[in-house]
Parts: structure tokens; sequence; C-alpha cells
């Protein structure tokens, strides 16, 4: 498994051009049509964010990139793979933190991690399990059920779960959705810490300001298509930064979403029947 990883990763590394890859995808269930052609790269070692509100396919998008699910039209690539034709390769590239924490209660946060790095047939589970905790500062918590852990905690250790034989793109689906502040702040520290080492991060939220913090390019996900994609300064230009008395104010990042998406909360859930 061990070398299989790595030849996941040196296939990646002569692979040209960015981690992800999506173009012209569309996917209905039944009637509804959620994604109507959606485009978008990102990177490699970056930190991407797409945004959406509830409904959006946010989540269809993140299914169809992890091969969970099939895309009715469009491609997608993930570390040079086509999603249709490679999934098994796309599945050794990646890891998925989904939006409900998957961590078993009954087991301590280091037998969560020990039982995935034996699912993987990793030497050393141990030793990985102690790496992963001291990472996520949950060395002191080590020990404990996982079911004692506060939401923050049990995040921490998800996503220290999913970084198990380290796979080069990961997809975070709401990573802080249900945290306090300081857990959110504790989760955006270890994302960014994952970006550092090179590995791509693709997250979901509906929290403007996680992706004002974490990401070096958000796009917003809107009636099936992408209708913007750019750094935080490129999407604040698209708003004449407004004038309040004398000081001059710059858009806030949930202004120009709330301009480009509308704030009818009527019209939130994109295309339901409802
Ligand atoms: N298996 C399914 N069958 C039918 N409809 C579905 C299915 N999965 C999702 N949908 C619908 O597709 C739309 C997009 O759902 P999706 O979960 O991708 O949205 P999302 O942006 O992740 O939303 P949230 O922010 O609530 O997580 C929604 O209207 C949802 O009800
Ligand atoms: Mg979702």
């Amino acid at each position: 498994m061990t070398k299989q990883r790595t030849d996941i990763r040196m296939t990646a590394d002569q692979v040209q051009g960015p981690a992800i890859h999506v173009q012209g995808l569309e996917k209905s269930y039944k009637e509804l049509r959620v994604l109507r052609g959606v485009d978008f790269d990102v990177a490699r070692g970056s930190i991407f964010a797409l945004l959406g509100s509830n409904g959006a396919g946010k989540t269809t998008v993140v299914k169809i990139l992890s091969t969970l699910l099939k895309a009715d039209a469009g491609t997608a690539g993930v570390n040079g793979f086509d999603v249709a034709t490679r999934a098994a390769d796309v599945r050794e590239s990646i890891s998925l933190t989904g939006q409900f924490a998957a961590v078993d209660e009954i087991l301590t946060g280091r037998e969560n991690l020990v039982l995935v790095a034996r699912l993987r047939h990793l030497k050393n589970p141990g030793r990985i399990a102690d790496d992963l905790l001291a990472r996520f500062s949950l060395t002191d918590a080590g020990a404990r059920k996982a079911s004692t852990y506060s939401g923050g905690m049990r995040r921490r250790l998800d996503i220290a779960m999913s970084l198990i034989g380290d796979p080069p793109v990961i997809f975070l689906d709401e990573p802080t959705t249900g945290l306090d502040p300081q857990a959110r702040i504790e989760v955006w520290q270890a994302v960014k810490e994952l970006a550092a080492r090179g590995t791509t991060v693709l997250l979901t939220t509906q929290y403007l300001d996680e992706a004002e913090h974490l990401a070096d390019r958000i796009a917003i996900l809107h009636e099936g298509r992408i209708i913007v994609n750019g750094t935080l300064a490129e999407l604040k230009r698209l708003l004449p930064p407004a004038k309040v008395e004398y000081v001059e104010k710059q858009p806030t990042l949930e202004e120009v979403f709330l301009a480009l998406v509308g704030d009818n909360g009527k019209n939130r859930n994109v295309g339901t029947n409802a």
C-alpha cells in the first residue's frame, strides 16, 4: 500500500497541470438539474473553497470528484486521473472527510487512528497514530474515548484519520459546520498546515469568513454553475468600495456573495420542488 501511494505521488509529479480539473460538469437527480456545466481548476498545493447556499450542489461536486457519484456530462480529473475512467487511481490519490464526522465513538482517539492505518495495511500504525495525534494537538486526549471529545477535537480527529496514507488531494465537506469559533480556528490551523505541506485541499463551506481566512481561491456555485472564481482580492474588486462618511470601507466577502447570489432566503434551495 505504501509503495502504491508513492507511485501515485510520482505519477502526480509527472503529470502537468492542476490537481483538480473540472469542465462542463452536469448532474441531475431526476428532473432536478443540480449541476448545469460546472468548470474550475485547483492548483496543486492550494486551498480552494467552494461556496454556495444550502442545496447549491457542493456535496454533489465533491461526490463526483471522489468517485462516489457519476456525472451525467462533462469531465473531471483528480491528480491527473479521470474520475470516470481511472476511479481506482483517483481513490488512491484522495481522502474525503464528509459533512458528518466519521469517528468511532467507542474507541479512543488513538485507536481510531490505528484502526484506519491497519485497514490501509500501513506499517507501524502506532507510530502513524502518535504522529497524527501530535500534529493535531490531540496527544493528551489520545487515550480518551472519542465520545468524550468536543466537537472541534472530533473534527480534528476526523481530518487526521483522513490523512492516513498521505493522500495528495483532500476533500473537506463543510469541515467546521456546527463548531464554535475556537474549534473552527483549530480546524483552520490544521487545514493551513496541510496546504503548507503541499497537500491540495478542496473544501466546501457556507461560512464566508472561513473562505476568507483559508482559501487561496474562492468559487461560488449558484444555480448549477460557478458564477465567480478568484482570489479574495479579485472577488472584492467586483464590488466598488462603499463610502461611509470619510472612511473607505472595503466590501466583505459576505457582501460580494449576497450581491452575486442575492439574499432572498426563499430562493436558497436551488431547484427544489418545495
Ligand atoms: N440522492 C439525491 N436524490 C435526489 N436529490 C438529491 C440527492 N442528493 C442531493 N439532492 C438534491 O440536490 C441538490 C444539491 O444537493 P447537495 O447536497 O449537493 O447540496 P449542498 O450544496 O451540498 O447543500 P448543503 O449546503 O445543504 O450541504 C439539493 O436540492 C438536494 O436536495
Ligand atoms: Mg453539502
